[in-house]
């Protein structure tokens, strides 16, 4: 029987990841994310699947003022992340059943991991549960994998590793959950909705094609559906060749397209009227 490891990091995974991935393809989105946040001015902040602490990093230099918990599935992860953040408090918690008091939260906020979990509505509940009146649910999900030039370029590497069968991870899972209406619907089915869904593009810059490459194939739950089929190190060089050929030798850049989600302020627990 095949294994789920579509939501797993484990052993070094996490190191990859933060190391490859991290500064190309999700800190300039981190850095979007906190001054948003920012904007809230909220007090007691909580992360969900903060991974290695990428925005956890940013959201402690642009909110002094706030409290922030970050959360994380993976063990693995959230030891890292304590490691590389410690100013934030840590603890393993899936988004679908968070162990958080209802109303103790000012913003719940994610950044790329709600395409992760398998029952959305059910965490959107969650994280509205834990939601005190007049917070907000705060989070990014990739756009589809034809608008993310370094996803592109790593599809076509899958290709000429996997002739006519490349893994479909990528485009399962983080280039999943694209569609606004869809958001809308399952946000409004968790009984919350979104004031603002806003589309921006930002530049992804790595020192090579082959450290993105790295990055995706050894860092990512994607190595699992690699190595059930081949060996890891022949896959990641001829991804990392084809991602070179059509990126380019040397530092490269690529754009990348994500829908940030703000949902409209949590109202006053019922029947209370008052303002
Ligand atoms: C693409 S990473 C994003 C990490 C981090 N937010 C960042 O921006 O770098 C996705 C994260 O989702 C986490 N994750 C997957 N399923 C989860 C779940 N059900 N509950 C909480 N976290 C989950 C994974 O462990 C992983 O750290």
């Amino acid at each position: 029987m095949d294994i789920d490891t579509t939501s797993v990091w484990a052993d070094s995974m996490p190191n990859a990841y933060d190391r490859c991935l991290g500064p190309a393809v999700f800190h300039p989105f981190a850095v979007d994310l906190a001054r948003r946040a920012a904007r809230l001015a909220p007090v007691r902040v909580l992360e969900l699947a903060a991974g290695s602490g990428i925005l956890t990093r940013e959201l402690i230099a642009e909110i002094s003022a706030a409290a922030v918990t970050a959360t994380d599935l993976n063990t693995a992860m959230v030891e890292f992340g304590s490691l590389r953040v410690p100013q934030a408090s840590w603890q393993q918690a899936d988004a679908q059943h968070l162990p958080y008091d209802s109303g103790r939260f000012d913003l719940v906020i994610c950044q790329f991991g709600v395409m992760f979990f398998p029952d959305k509505r059910a965490a959107f509940a969650e994280m509205r549960r834990v939601l005190g009146p007049g917070g907000h649910l705060l989070f990014n999900t990739w756009d589809t994998i034809e608008t993310h030039g370094f996803g592109r370029a790593l599809m076509a590497g899958l290709e000429r590793a996997f002739p006519g069968n490349p893994p479909t991870f990528l485009v399962r899972v983080p280039h999943g959950y694209t569609d606004p209406r869809t958001i809308e619907a399952d946000l409004t089915a968790a009984g919350m909705s979104p004031s603002v869904i806003e589309t921006i593009t930002l530049e992804g810059r790595a020192a090579s094609a082959a450290d993105v490459a790295t990055g995706f194939c050894t860092g990512t739950p994607l190595r699992a559906e690699i190595e059930q089929r081949a060996d890891l190190g022949t896959v990641t060089e001829l991804v990392a060749a084809e991602m070179t050929t059509r990126l380019g030798s040397g530092p490269v850049a690529a754009p990348m397209t994500a829908h940030v989600v703000l949902t409209a302020p949590q109202p006053p627990p019922h029947g209370n009227t008052s303002p």
